[in-house]
């Protein structure tokens, strides 16, 4: 079986990896010469752990073309391109329909998967778009950027929403090496399965960070109240880190479009509404501290560690780091960063000076903020930050710091 592939980003190259390293032949397209010529010559347009050498042993090597038709004609294709926020918080599912009808055009009655997060109905949506002339299935994705090639490999359940047992019994069979749970469904539930379970992570997160801002009044400490939490098997302890807010290219983007889908039907979703605004508040609370502690921000020195929007990725869509700098550039602060693997930043942030080591962007700092959780900012405690900076001032939504000595201790 030829597996097919239309978009080379996270998703879709995690996606080829996997079916790669499984020995299925696999056809990668996108419409961004410039990655594709990069793919050709071997390297990859993002970081991520493992992915180079998971292509570098496939025994049938990935083809990498821009040639969609190429991707198209594959026994089963995988529809991983983007889809952004609109304006209106509604998903942007341009690129869906332009690969949708490529491929209906060129491979009429082909398998069409949408392994990209679309809307509840889209499949159904899509295949009147087409005119009925593609089979199209849905098969979320739940990869973490930073172990996506792990998460493709051994995803913790594979979820197939199908309309037509035909395709259902395809995409079974594509999957049957891979011993975990499998949810099979009707299209509209399995799109909804991604939407509400992104949306339930991101709010987990926006509950702890009210939890954590009542702590800080009270005098709680929040860490050990996560902890307590998270010890029951109900709760999890995982997503409940307090932090600067959640990000990335896919929480902000899938919670808008969700309670955007809620609205459209009558059935406005009030809990994430209320994370969304959580959210909002906690993005800002590094500036809002910022400024308490450090009055006008204007010719302030401010060092941030850390601009990808987790670690382990070089991804900085949605990062809250990047609402920092800009408010700070705003207020005309002088800013250094280090991030050890974000290469770039774009140009609106040319005055950001980066920094080859997180002790660099201290020098001569009124104040640090550590954005994200790397693991090398953990082995610097407040001693030897204070030591390389002019000021006192560490903000660490992160708790890197106070983790970082209950690791100590
Ligand atoms: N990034 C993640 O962690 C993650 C996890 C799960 C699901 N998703 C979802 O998967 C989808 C893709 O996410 P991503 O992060 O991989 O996106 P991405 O932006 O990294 O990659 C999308 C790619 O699609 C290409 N493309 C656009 N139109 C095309 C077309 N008509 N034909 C071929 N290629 C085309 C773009 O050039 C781009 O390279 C999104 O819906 C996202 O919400 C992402």
């Amino acid at each position: 079986m030829t597996i097919g592939i239309l978009g080379t980003g996270y998703v879709g190259l995690a996606t080829a990896a996997s079916f790669a390293a499984r020995g299925f032949a696999v056809v990668c397209a996108d419409v961004d010469e410039k990655k594709i010529a990069l793919l050709q010559s071997g390297k990859l347009p993002f970081f991520e752990e493992g992915m180079s050498e998971v292509f570098a042993a496939a025994s049938i090597p990935v083809v990498f073309t821009v040639d969609l038709t190429a991707a198209c004609q594959c026994d089963i294709v995988f529809c991983c391109v983007g889809t952004p926020s609109a304006a209106d918080g509604s998903a942007d599912l341009s690129f869906v329909q332009s690969a949708a009808q490529t491929c209906a055009d060129v491979a009429p009655n082909a398998i069409f998967v949408l392994k990209s997060t679309v809307p509840p109905g889209t499949a159904r949506a899509m295949t009147q778009y087409v005119n009925g002339k593609l089979r199209i299935a849905a098969n979320p994705e739940f990869l973490r950027e930073g172990c996506a090639v792990q998460d493709a490999l051994n995803p913790s359940r594979i979820v197939i929403g199908a309309d037509q047992e035909s395709v259902l019994l395809v995409l079974l069979d594509v999957y049957r090496e891979v011993n975990v749970p499998v949810v099979s469904t009707n299209t509209i539930t399995a799109e909804m399965i991604k939407y509400a379970s992104n949306s339930f992570l991101a709010t987990k997160i926006s509950f702890i960070n009210d939890i954590a801002n009542l702590c800080d009044v009270i005098g709680a400490d929040v860490q050990s109240v996560a902890k307590g939490m998270g010890l029951d098997d109900r709760i999890g302890a995982k997503f409940l880190q307090p932090g600067p807010g959640y990000g990335g290219s896919c929480f902000p983007k899938d919670v808008r479009a969700l309670m955007h889908l809620g609205e459209s039907v009558g059935v406005p979703l009030r809990i994430l509404e209320a994370a969304s605004a959580v959210n909002a508040d906690s993005q800002r609370m590094p500036y809002v501290k910022l400024v308490d502690s450090l009055g006008d921000l204007h010719g302030k020195r401010v060092a941030v560690w850390g601009l990808a929007f987790k670690p382990g990725t070089d991804d900085i869509r949605d990062a809250p780091a990047l609402g920092l700098l800009r408010q700070l550039l705003i207020d005309g602060s002088v800013v250094t960063a280090y991030d050890p693997l974000v290469v770039s930043l774009p140009t609106e942030f040319a005055a950001v000076a980066r920094c080859s080591t997180p002790i660099d962007a201290l020098q001569n700092a009124d104040a640090l903020v550590i954005m994200t959780d790397w693991k090398e900012f953990f082995a610097f405690d407040r001693v030897t930050i204070l030591a390389a900076m002019s000021g006192t001032c560490i903000i660490d939504p992160r708790y890197v710091l106070k983790r970082s000595e209950v690791m100590v201790q």
